[in-house]
């Protein structure tokens, strides 16, 4: 369970009521986007603050006015503070962060630095999120690899005991494990998972593109090798960049990407090449500066708000949106686990999410609507096709997801 009581994370918000709507009205006037509608799809992708997009856009005229190359030069000591931003938000310095296209490069980049064949077991679990599925099954099709999933708690994600016993057993080349799955409000345990590799020696790859934003990661406490995440979702920052941390072990072990490029290495001869010293050989060439210099503001914003604090209001939020919901005649609510997050998640009798999800945005109301295709295993379980996912962030309010609710409550009547 994520730690919610250590001195370094916990909430600094003043419990003074007075001081927190105060704290949320500046957060509210930094973001421009929560003035013309209630926004509950930061699982897909928040609102940014105001230095983000400013941050992306000054960056978008320096290239027009100087030429893409020129402008990144002039913004090589602005590009190193976002790393190190980045750094902090994960406990760790800027020399083990790699930036990518996306968390799923990210992920990818991670699996890559493999060897995996036939008979190579990866050990995941039963809410790993679907594309990362769909690259561990890939692996079992190209190349024999094989895919086991540890068991569930009864109340639902992964069961630490089990995952000790599969790998005292079979012995896994590598875990990987979604901290928290895109469609559910459940958070796994990922430090105990952690704890289970690092007695074995297993090396463990860490899926945090939902928890990244909406809790406190130290990654030395979670024991991983790799750590996968996005900008654009709890951490509030632009699309299209992604990040990954990589532990120190793993580059001292040699690892690097199947198929590294002239960022990750130095051609340094005809026929060889020399790998890039840190995470540094986890990218690949081309990336937009304009997004690097988004996501550091994003880390910097986020870091100022404080992800305790952050953590302790979309999870209260969305732990109200699942009450709320649960009033909505033909609702089932379907959020599991022993911990859960700012996701809320449900299902509607004879309603598609899908067409909810566009009612709703008709109405100004942001939510998403997951289906049997992002979570196979888990859908199937729950006995659902689709639901409605509902996730708060800080900047959101009792009265927005009250609305939402309500909106719900009409669509569905
Ligand atoms: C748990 C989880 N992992 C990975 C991803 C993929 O992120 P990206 O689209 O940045 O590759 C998502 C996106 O929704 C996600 O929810």
């Amino acid at each position: 369970m994520p730690s919610r009581t250590t001195s370094r994370w916990s909430s600094t918000l003043p419990s003074n009521s007075a001081a927190e709507a105060e704290r949320l009205a500046r957060w509210r006037a930094d973001t421009p986007g929560a003035a013309a509608r209630i926004h509950l799809n930061n699982a897909g992708a928040a609102l940014p603050p105001r230095p983000v997009v400013a941050a992306v856009l000054a960056h978008l005229e320096a290239e027009a006015e100087l030429g893409g190359y020129e402008a990144a030069e002039a913004a090589a000591d602005r590009v190193a503070r976002a790393y190190a931003s980045v750094g902090r938000l994960l406990g760790t310095p800027p020399e083990r962060i790699a930036l990518a296209q996306s968390s799923t490069v990210a992920f990818a980049q991670a699996l890559a630095a493999f060897d995996l064949g036939a008979g190579d077991l990866v050990l995941t679990s039963q809410a790993d999120y679907a594309s990362n599925q769909i690259m561990y099954l890939s692996l079992a099709r190209r190349r024999g690899v094989e895919l086991a999933r540890a068991a569930d708690l009864p109340e639902g994600g992964i069961d630490p005991d089990d995952v000790r016993r599969l790998v005292a057993r079979r012995r896994p080349a590598l875990v990987a494990l979604t901290w928290i799955p895109t469609n559910s409000g459940m958070v796994q345990d990922v430090e105990a998972v952690g704890a289970v590799c690092r007695e074995a020696g297993v090396p463990f790859l860490v899926d945090a593109c939902q928890a990244v934003g909406q809790l406190p990661i130290d990654v030395e406490r979670i024991g991983c090798d790799y750590l996968a995440a996005t900008a654009r979702k709890f951490l509030r920052g632009p699309r299209g960049i992604g990040f990954l941390y990589v532990a120190e072990r793993a580059t001292r072990r040699g690892d690097y990407p199947l198929l590294v490029d002239m960022r990750g290495a130095t051609w340094t001869e005809a026929d060889a090449f020399a790998l890039a010293e840190g995470a540094r050989r986890f990218e690949t060439w081309e990336m937009s500066p304009a997004l690097v210099l988004g996501l550091g503001a994003a880390a910097d914003y986020a870091l100022e708000v404080g992800i305790a604090n952050a953590r302790d209001r979309a999870w209260r939020l969305a732990e109200h949106a699942r009450e709320r919901l649960a009033t909505v005649p033909g609702a089932r609510v379907l959020d599991r686990g022993r911990t859960r997050s700012a996701i809320a998640t449900a299902a509607f009798d004879g309603h598609e999410g899908a067409a909810l999800k566009l009612a709703l945005r008709a109405r100004g109301i942001n939510t998403s609507s997951p289906d049997r295709a992002d979570a196979v295993i888990d859908m199937d379980r729950k006995g659902v096709r689709s639901g409605l996912r509902v996730s708060p962030h800080y900047y959101n309010t009792d009265e927005e997801v009250d609305g939402a609710v309500e909106a719900i409550r009409e669509l569905t009547g």
